[in-house]
């Protein structure tokens, strides 16, 4: 962040184009450091409905409504993923959905997996995509192997997968019924590994890359949401294990993680909830679409563990360097999250895919100003970033007054559930309603 900021005080030049804000050096640098690759044509193939899972395409000048709404928009540059086999896991929702559209319009040819069939046939058909379609739940292992196969049949091979699908459930340990806590397990860690298992012979074969998003949670701990922290720690060991077994045996294959901070997902608002809650909204997030560039990037030109974005840095730092500091952080974090007032669904998310998933979770949500010096000029931040970031800020400091008294002190925590959500286990809100601080 204090990176962020210095890159925004110096210098005094500009250039044009989208990086008119900028200042001179600091473009300079970036074009120098990440030059435009590949052939030069951008092109969003568009299929006609072939076969009963690959989706059909839209008319040619059709907006989508992501478009029409201003929300976030896919760079118009010249194609780096032209012909190239990608498979993504969670691509009906949030960040995998934009990282659909944006490996798309880099030309590759996409198989899309998650629970939700509509949704991906919707979000296929809405931005003109070249996708198969494979609904599948990754706990599912033979489904997955079965998945898996079909994608490397029909696209010839595979290239890269980006591991990319989550889930979870909201409550302190002893809130958290073992069925909700090893579903998320399930989901997050050993879904990924189901995923990556089957498909690592033919990522082998074509000395392929792993792209995962990972999260600042795989990193630090996040109260309240332990079973995902734990899944996210889980998936990093795993995948840093294969990027070194990959190495020994001179595979070819390359493992690149991407972890995020938070993120205007769906995610947690649609996370199961064993206080019955949702968790209060983040004050601040980085946009959906920042993090799908950021895969992107990856899968092009591959790199190990990439913290993606100034917040995140500095949390990831303050936890290795000063933890008490951090951990005092995590605590009110915490009560922020356990604040919420609003009804979750039931069961959530984790066990049912949402009726009508969403790109976006309703967190204020910017772009990084770090995230170009990590990963190349494709993140420039919209020119209103700076603005926008310190809107969140003021916002977060408008409410702190009327949320002091909650931050103060413990959120008690409710009993143990006899059953698990999926089972319809949990206890009504006690305080169910609309958010009014
Ligand atoms: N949101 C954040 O603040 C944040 C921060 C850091 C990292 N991340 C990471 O970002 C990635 C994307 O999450 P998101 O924020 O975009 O959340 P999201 O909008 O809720 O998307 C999650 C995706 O995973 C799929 N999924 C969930 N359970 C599944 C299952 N059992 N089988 C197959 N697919 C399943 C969902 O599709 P269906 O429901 O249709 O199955 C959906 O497409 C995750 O790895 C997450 O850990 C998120």
């Amino acid at each position: 962040m204090i990176a962020s900021v210095g890159f925004w005080i110096v210098g005094s030049g500009t250039v044009s184009t989208r990086t008119s804000w900028m200042p001179c050096q600091v473009s300079a640098f970036i074009t120098w450091r990440y030059p435009v690759t590949g052939p030069a044509h951008t092109r969003i193939r568009r299929t006609s409905p072939s076969s009963r899972t690959r989706a059909g395409a839209v008319a040619p000048g059709t907006r989508s409504r992501a478009l029409r709404q201003g929300r976030t928009t896919v760079p118009q540059h010249p194609a780096r993923l032209s012909g190239r086999r990608i498979l993504i896991t969670g691509a009906s929702s949030g960040v995998g959905l934009e990282a659909a559209r944006r490996f798309g319009a880099e030309g590759a040819r996409l198989a899309l997996l998650a629970r939700g069939e509509e949704a991906l046939h919707a979000s296929v058909a809405e931005h003109g995509l070249d996708a198969l379609v494979l609904p599948v739940d990754l706990t599912d292992r033979t489904a997955v192997e079965a998945a898996v196969a079909e994608a490397a049949q029909a696209l010839g091979g595979l290239d890269v997968v980006v591991s990319n699908a989550a889930s979870a459930v909201f409550g302190h340990v002893l809130e958290v019924h073992a069925d909700d806590f090893d579903r998320t397990v399930a989901v997050t860690f050993t879904g990924a590994v189901n995923v990556l298992r089957a498909a690592l012979p033919h990522l082998r074969a074509s000395q392929g890359t792993i792209v995962a998003t990972g999260s600042l949670m795989a990193r630090v701990p996040l109260p309240t949401w332990s079973s995902y922290s734990a899944a996210k720690h889980a998936l990093r060991g795993f995948l840093n294990s294969v990027a070194i077994e990959e190495r020994e045996q001179g595979t070819g294959v390359r493992v690149a993680i991407v972890h995020p901070g938070p993120i205007d997902t769906p995610l947690f608002a649609q996370a199961s909830s064993a206080t019955m809650l949702q968790p209060r909204v983040a004050p601040d997030a980085y946009a959906a679409g920042v993090v799908a560039q950021a895969l992107v990037e990856v899968a092009v030109r591959p790199r190990p563990e990439v913290v993606l974005g100034g917040e995140t840095r500095l949390l990831d730092a303050m936890f290795s360097l000063t933890r008490p500091a951090a951990e005092a952080v995590l605590l009110l974090v915490d009560r922020w999250y356990r604040s919420g007032t609003e009804a979750a669904a039931r069961p959530g998310s984790l066990w049912v895919a949402p009726a009508r998933p969403q790109a976006s979770g309703g967190i204020p949500a910017r772009d990084s100003l770090l995230a170009p010096l990590q990963l190349g000029r494709r993140l420039l931040p919209a020119r209103a970033t700076p603005l926008r970031f310190a809107a969140h800020l003021a916002l977060a400091a408008r409410r702190l007054p009327a949320l002091r008294r909650t931050l103060m002190r413990p959120v008690p925590e409710r009993p143990a559930p006899a059953e698990g959500l999926a089972a319809g286990g949990g206890r009504r809100p006690e305080r169910a309603g609309r958010v009014t601080v």
